[in-house]
């Protein structure tokens, strides 16, 4: 699908966008004629992202900045907002995983991946709430089959996804009345991004991933877009507090163990 809304002049600000399904947002944001920052840790990726949202005729900043460090967001969502105003569509979606089993992981593993993808969205959503365009913003959490389905090898993104679409539900009631909207996407398996390499390290473990894919398909970077865009437009003005799945119906076969897809660290 193209992007048949149009968000000429929004400002659409995506931590965690410079690469995968998060910065494929950002480009269909950038297409549909929005104005776009995206933040990551490496300022040269982050950098390299705007450079490239700008080659699609759009206005794009790229800072760099860790979502575990509550004032670099702030500061960042500042610098974002000084140059392209209130926010219309804030998407948080930094998140950092790997295989482990919870007996073998060490308890810095376990709040490294809480801290980015739980803490992280918090403070995204809460350093940019005075910032948000009020009414009319969408804010856009990224969760994760884990977030519902027990997942073996995966307890801490469990933990973290389980706790962002809380946190979804939550602030949809508490910021509903001033017109600000709260969902999440959870996607299934998108194919060739980072978290598709860390879960499917093989052609066995992808092909057992795609066999449970009732659309018997993996995912597109573009699927995930799609709906960003759709949350994020007047047709869905009405919809808050959801975590929409964009799976192909995978998630419908619940829990998934991934110990064949684990490789101990000392082989990586
Ligand atoms: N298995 C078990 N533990 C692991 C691990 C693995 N594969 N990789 C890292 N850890 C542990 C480390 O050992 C460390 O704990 P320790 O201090 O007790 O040894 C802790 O996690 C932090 O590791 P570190 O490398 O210092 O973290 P970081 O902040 O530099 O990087 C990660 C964060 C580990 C999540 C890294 O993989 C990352 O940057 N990921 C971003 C990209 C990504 O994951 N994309 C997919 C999104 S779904
Ligand atoms: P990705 O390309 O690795 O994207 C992760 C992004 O987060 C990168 O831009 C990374 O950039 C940034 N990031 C990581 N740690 C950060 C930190 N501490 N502070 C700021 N930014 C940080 O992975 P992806 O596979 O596209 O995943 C994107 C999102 O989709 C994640 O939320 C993931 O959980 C979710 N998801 C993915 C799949 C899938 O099939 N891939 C399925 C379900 C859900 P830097 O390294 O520069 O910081």
């Amino acid at each position: 699908m193209s992007e048949p809304q149009n968000f000429a002049g929004r400002h659409v600000f995506v931590a965690g966008g410079s690469s995968g399904i998060n910065l494929g947002i950002a480009q269909a944001f950038a297409r549909a004629g929005a104005r776009v920052t995206v933040i990551s840790r490496s300022a040269e990726r982050v950098e390299e992202a705007a450079a490239g949202l700008r080659a699609l005729g759009a206005q794009a900043l790229g800072i760099s900045a860790d979502v575990r460090d509550a004032a670099a967001v702030d500061a960042a969502l500042r610098q974002s907002h000084a140059q392209f105003g209130e926010i219309d569509v804030l998407i948080s979606g930094a998140a950092g995983n790997f295989i482990s089993p919870a007996a073998e992981l060490s308890p810095n593993g376990f709040k490294t991946v809480i801290d980015i993808d739980l803490n992280g969205t918090f403070h995204v959503l809460r350093m940019a709430y005075p910032l948000l365009r009020k009414p009319g913003a969408s804010v856009i959490n990224i969760s994760a089959p884990q977030g519902v389905n027990p997942t073996m090898y995966q307890v801490h993104a469990c933990a973290a996804k389980a706790g962002i679409e809380m946190m979804t539900r939550v602030l949809a009631m508490e910021w509903g009345e001033v017109g600000v909207r709260v969902n999440a996407i959870s996607p299934g398996p998108i194919a060739d991004t980072e978290g598709m390499r860390r879960l499917a390290p093989s052609p066995e473990a992808l092909a057992g991933m795609l066999a449970s894919v009732p659309l018997q398909r993996m995912g597109s970077v573009q699927d995930i877009a799609d709906m960003a865009l759709f949350l994020s437009s007047p047709q869905a003005g009405f919809v808050t507090g959801t975590v929409i799945p964009v799976d192909g119906g995978s998630s419908l076969r619940g829990g998934r163990d991934m110990r064949a897809s684990f490789v101990p660290r000392s082989a990586e």
